[in-house]
């Protein structure tokens, strides 16, 4: 691992907590179905997804839930580019209108073959939901329908992102800094 600090906040847990509302109102005007799956892309996902599930208590949405387990990093902060399966959801999503979440949509190959996959599974509709948008990174046409904040191009953890599986707990988004 290179020699790193993560002092540098990018997003406070208050701001966080505002946009995660904001989200869900604007996820629940856009999603009437009496049928929805909310399938969180894992791990990074965790602290994002439970906020979210928390917030359309507000709306009394009431959706299935399940999570698919992906590896597209490896270790370090650049994408393997090709996206594992490590488990795969167990929900019937045939007919369904699915949204997944994920931290952050930066080359967007995750998403993109992700929604590929559970549309030819069967799903009626797939809409995308990030915290994190990398806007710059893009090795893929993908935009999410719902993006919380839109980022410049440096690597960040904490709020389920990680750095070699390390710093998925802080309660803020924090900007790595490399020393070398
Ligand atoms: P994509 O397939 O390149 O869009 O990558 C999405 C995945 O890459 C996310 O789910 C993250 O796991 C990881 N990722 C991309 N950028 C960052 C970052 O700045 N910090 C931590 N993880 C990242
Ligand atoms: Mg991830």
């Amino acid at each position: 691992m290179r020699a790193h600090d993560v002092k540098e906040i990018l997003i406070d847990k208050d701001a966080i907590a505002r946009r995660v509302d904001e989200l869900v109102d604007a996820i629940a005007a856009a999603s009437p179905s009496g049928n929805l799956v909310v399938i969180g892309i894992l791990k990074g996902s965790f602290m994002f997804l439970a906020d979210l599930l928390r917030s359309f208590h507000r709306h009394g949405v009431h959706p299935r839930i399940d999570f698919l387990t992906l590896s597209s990093y490896g270790s370090g902060t650049t994408s393997a580019g090709q996206v594992e399966t490590i488990h795969d959801i167990r929900e019937d999503i045939e007919g369904a209108d699915v949204l997944l979440v994920d931290d952050i949509l930066d080359t967007g190959l995750t998403l993109a073959s992700t929604k590929k996959l559970l549309l030819e599974r069967g799903a009626k509709t797939v809409r995308s939901c990030v915290l994190l948008d990398k806007k710059a990174h893009r090795s893929v046409e993908f935009e999410a329908d719902h993006a919380g904040f839109a980022i410049a191009d440096h690597f960040v953890v904490g709020y389920g992102l990680d750095y070699n599986n390390l710093y998925r707990e802080l309660p803020h988004i924090a900007k790595v800094t490399f020393h070398d």
